[in-house]
């Protein structure tokens, strides 16, 4: 049977092993996936050991993104852009890098949320390796505006400047929160890692346009708290990454088995089963 894992440490709670074995039942694919813990300081020799023992494929998750994409023999375009690697296909021939994160979010704002981004404002929260992968798929959705906010306001500037000749004609811009007062958009992601901490970015009243989404990349049971201030913020609806997760899942599913798997039964299982504790 062809085996597959996701990779990262720590890797006990991956949601990955129950979204593929339910993508491989839903498609008739016989295949194996695991979860698979590397040492720190052995990511590459982790890799290595499954590839000789016929492994055919690899999501990477935290902190391995970047090793792995130093680690692949050739990379795709939104891989490139992205800077950071979540998908290996191991084959003889090599190992080829993708990044399926940012395609993953972009199909679950569109298809499952039904969030319109063309022509539309798009404000980014944060300017790190979760920003960083949406970027190009998100300019390929062709908003009108997109405004990547940070903390740190020089790295959102710096970041808008290494995407803007992928923009076209969007307007992408890099500021800091406080830049925000007196803004509007249609659409607000939160990219941070500020909910891990329990912290939320400190943003100034009044973002959402009307009938705006704001979307959280972490999920859990209920709201987090992102999504909590904004919907007292006046946010019209809100999402967590939970959908990101299994549309990035069913991107490397395809990528590897050349069959797209239909991710909405499995995102309202997991959903289920999440909300159940
Ligand atoms: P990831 O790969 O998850 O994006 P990262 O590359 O470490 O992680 O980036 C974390 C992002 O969350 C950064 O944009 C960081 O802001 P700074 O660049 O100013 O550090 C942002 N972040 C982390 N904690 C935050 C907080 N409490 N408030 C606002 N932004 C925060």
């Amino acid at each position: 049977m062809d085996r597959y894992a996701v990779v990262g440490n720590p890797i006990a709670h991956s949601k990955s092993p129950w979204i593929h074995a339910a993508f491989a039942r839903q498609t008739g694919q016989a295949l194996a996936y695991e979860a698979l813990l590397a040492p720190l300081d052995d990511f590459a020799g982790t890799v290595a050991r499954f590839r000789a023992e016929g492994g055919r494929g690899l999501n990477v998750t935290v902190p391995f993104k970047l090793e792995a994409f130093a680690l692949a023999d050739r990379r795709t375009p939104r891989a490139e852009a992205a800077g950071a690697v979540n998908t290996l296909a191991l084959g003889a021939d090599g190992i080829l890098g993708d990044n399926t994160d940012g395609a993953g979010l972009v199909r679950d704002l569109s298809l499952n949320l039904h969030c319109p981004l063309a022509g539309r404002r798009i404000l980014l929260l944060g300017a790190g390796g979760a920003t960083r992968g949406a970027l190009l798929p998100l300019l390929d959705s062709a908003p009108a505006r997109l405004c990547i906010a940070n903390r740190t306001r020089h790295k959102a500037v710096e970041l808008a400047q290494a995407f803007a000749a992928h923009a076209g004609t969007v307007r992408i811009e890099g500021c800091g929160f406080e830049a925000l007062a007196d803004q509007r958009f249609d659409l607000v992601i939160n990219a941070t890692s500020a909910s891990l901490s329990g912290e939320l970015p400190p943003l100034p009243p009044g973002l959402y346009a009307q009938g705006a989404l704001a979307y959280d990349m972490m999920y859990g049971r209920g709201h987090t708290p992102f999504l909590r201030a904004a919907l007292a913020d006046g946010a019209a609806r809100v999402a967590d990454g939970l959908g990101m997760l299994v549309e990035q899942a069913a991107e490397s599913f395809a990528l590897w088995r050349g069959v797209r798997p239909d991710s909405a039964p499995v995102l309202a299982e997991l959903r289920q089963l999440i909300e159940a504790g």
